[in-house]
Order: C-alpha cells, then structure tokens, then sequence
C-alpha cells in the first residue's frame, strides 16, 4: 500500500496542463475501434482506466500503437471485432465496464468482463436491464446486478428506453448498443449527464438526433475514425482549480481544459460561493468547447445544491465537500445519492476521512451538509481505494496545520498520473 504526506502551504502561482479527460478518452478510443479508418488521439489519457480499455479493444483484435504521445487505432468497424481469449479485466473503471458492455452486446460472440473489488461491488443492473431489453443475452452475479458480466449479443432490437437515473454510463451503453440494432434506439434520462458520446457518435457520422433529456440513435450508418485532439479532464482540474481558490495566496491557471456545459456545475458552483475563477480563451476544439481556467485565492460563502447541477458536477462533490469547509456558512447538497455508487460510498468516504482531518460534515441519505469555515488539522486519512477522495485529502493537506498522510494513494493513477509530482511542483 502506497502512502504519501503533504505538506502545508500558503503560497503558490502556477500555470499547469492537466492530463486528458477520462471520459473523452474512454469514448474516442471505443468509437475509433468500432469505425471505419483510421485515428490518431492526442491529449488520450494514459491512466490505468483507459489503458484497460485499449487492452480490451485489442483483445478484441484491434489493432493500438502508440506514437510517442499520441494512441493510434485502426478500427475494425462495427461488425470486425473478434473474441477476446480471456475475459476482458476493466480494473477501477465503472465507464470502461459499461460502455464496453454495450460494444459487447452488439457482438455475435460471448465476452466477461470484470474487474477490481470495487467494480464488483458497482450496480451493473442499470445498464443490464436495457441491454437485455434489446435482446442481449447478459449473466452476472446477483441476477445480473454485478460484474463479471458474460455478455453475448449479436443483432439487437430497437427501443426507446427510460433510465431511471441522469448516468451517462447507462446512456452510452444503449446508444453504443444502438449501432447494431435492427431500427432506432433512444434514452432518456432525468436530467442531462455528460453528452461526450452524443457528440462524438455525431462527428463520426452516426445518424443522432438530441431532443432534451432525449438522445436517439437510428442505427445503419458506419462510424468514421477521427483524429482527436482531446481536452484536459475539468474532473482532475478541480482539485488545481480548489487549491488555488482555498489556499491563502495563490493564483493556479490550468490551461486547455474541456469545458463541456455537461461537466461545467462545480466552475458554476464555485463562482456562486463567490469564489475568484476566470474562463478565459473559450473555444471549439473540434466539437468539445474547452478553455484555460484562471482560480484565484478569496473568501467562499456557503451555497445549495441539488437538481441537474448535482449531476454536471457529481465527480467533484469530494472536492466541493472541502471547498465548503472553508467557505463562511452552511452548504447543502441534497439529490446526490448517486455518490453511493462511485469508486466508494462517497457520502460516507467524505464524513469519516475529512473527519480524520477534522473537518465535520454531517452526512444525509443523498447528500451532506457542512458548516464553514472549519480549520483543517491535518493527520492520518486513506482514499478508501478512491482516487478523487485520494486528491480531495492531497488539497485538505495543503491547507492543513499539520503534515498530512494518505493511505493507499496508488488508485490517483486511474485519473491522474503525475499528480503527487505536480503537487510537489506547487511549492
Ligand atoms: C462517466 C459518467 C459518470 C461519472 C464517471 C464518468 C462517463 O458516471 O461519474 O466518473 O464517462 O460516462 P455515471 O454514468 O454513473 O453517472
């Protein structure tokens, strides 16, 4: 088990490129595989959840090189992946396993996936029950609830589909799935979660059509490879962004961040606890906006929230958890309960480890409440196996009285290679 400590600090300027968006990367390497021709990606996050996935696409017979930076694929199309020898092991990563589940359920072959304790652990019926509904023929574990998934599929059935939870997993399961069925598939959802695969299956040359909470998929058209050129992840941002709001005398620019409106609810959060964050150079990169985002340190107030941009910020509730300690008054996030399932039991993670911190949070069925400010100690806490509760408690040490130690911080490397290095850097 990996521990780090971090120490305090007070001061601090930095311009910092963070590494590619996880989510982006997942999708532009799954797509490319399934298309006609050929993809360079540059900007493709080289951390173990998507490295799984390009293992998993080759096992599957396609073929990934790298060239220097950039991952190259040539797809196979939709109907030229081959059976994997073994079953495809996802590691931590809850979209690789799901959005792979929907590639998979369009093959004519039986495939498992599977992976780390905490995937085993992760409701997989959201995505099963759609996937069977199209005529996938899915096992698992609890009936299906839990990986490993045995997936054989083949021709699916068309349908429309109303997921009962804003989750783009789910979404991007069944519109993936929806590339081999025999007439439209649409999904919709409670309230918009991420739109990178909408957008992508569109540029690629997919026949999508958005209406709200709808997206729909009329199968037929061959995906074209794109090259890409793939933002930084907003999710690992945050923790640059926090630092440089919450410590005492900083000023952090993190430069060619993927600002999609989808992912954009902890910018928005921050900016009505009143905190100094500029969006400067906003522009189109091909078809995801993104821009360099400038946080400076100032005083937070306490805010709510609940509602659709609880889902535009779910990843960055850990550490939105610690922006609130810090902020003067009462911060409230209700609607959250998703954060039951992540990587851990986020909710709880936040109250017991910042706790160890001395942080007090108290912890509600879907959501937490903090009092601000609060002084950070500093002392022994673990990620629980989490790499945004890892990096949440990496921000708390800076900010903290005291050295502060973190148990088990090898998950970072799902998300964030290089992190502790760039933290390290700050001082
Ligand atoms: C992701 C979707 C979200 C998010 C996860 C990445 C994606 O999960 O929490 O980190 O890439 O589609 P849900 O779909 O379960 O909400």
């Amino acid at each position: 088990m990996i521990n780090k400590t971090v120490m305090p600090l007070r001061r601090t300027r930095a311009v910092i490129q963070a590494p590619g968006d996880k989510s982006i990367s997942h999708r532009a390497a799954i797509l490319n595989a399934a298309a006609e021709g050929s993809a360079r990606l540059t900007g493709f996050l080289n951390s173990a959840d998507c490295l799984n996935t390009l293992k998993a696409l080759q096992a599957m017979a396609v073929p990934i090189e790298t060239e220097g930076e950039a991952v190259k694929i040539r797809g196979v199309g939709l109907r030229g992946f081959k059976p994997p020898a073994r079953s495809i092991d996802v590691g931590n990563s809850g979209t690789g396993i799901r959005l792979l589940s929907g590639l998979c359920a369009g093959q004519p072959f039986e495939t498992t996936l599977t992976g780390d304790e905490s995937i085993r652990r992760r409701p997989m019926g959201r995505i099963v029950e759609p996937l069977r509904r199209m005529g996938a023929q899915v096992n698992g574990a609890e009936n299906g609830n839990r990986a490993p998934l045995r997936i054989r599929g083949g021709q699916l059935r068309g349908m429309r589909y109303i997921s009962p939870v804003a989750s783009a997993q789910v979404k991007s399961a069944v519109l993936i799935a929806g590339l081999y069925a025999d007439s439209p598939v649409s999904t919709s959802e409670p309230h918009l979660s991420r739109d990178h695969t909408e957008r992508m299956l569109s540029a690629m040359g997919a026949d999508l059509e958005r209406d709200g909470l709808t997206a729909a998929i009329c199968p037929g058209a061959d995906l074209q490879a794109r090259d890409m050129r793939i933002p930084a992840d907003l999710s690992s941002a945050a923790f640059l962004i926090a630092a440089g709001v919450l410590m005492d005398d900083a000023e952090i620019a993190v430069v060619n961040v993927g600002v999609n409106p989808t992912r954009t609810g902890f910018l928005e959060a921050l900016q009505r606890m009143g905190a100094d964050i500029a969006i400067e150079n906003e522009r189109m990169e091909e078809f995801e906006p993104t821009a360099d985002i400038r946080a400076r340190s100032g005083a937070l107030r306490g805010a709510e929230f609940g509602g659709d941009i609880v889902v535009r910020m779910i990843d960055e509730m850990p550490i939105l958890a610690l922006c609130a300690s810090q902020a003067e008054g009462r911060t409230v996030v209700r609607e959250a309960s998703e954060l039951r399932v992540k990587e851990s039991d986020r909710i709880s993670a936040i109250v017991e480890e910042l706790g160890k911190l001395g942080v007090q949070a108290e912890e509600r069925a879907d959501g937490f409440v903090i009092e601000g400010p609060q002084e950070i100690q500093g002392g022994v806490c673990s990620s629980q196996g989490d790499h945004r509760m890892a990096m949440t408690e990496a921000v708390a040490g800076l900010l903290a009285r005291r050295p502060t130690t973190i148990q088990n911080v090898g998950c970072v490397d799902t998300s964030f290679p290089g992190f502790w290095e760039l933290l390290e850097s700050l001082s």
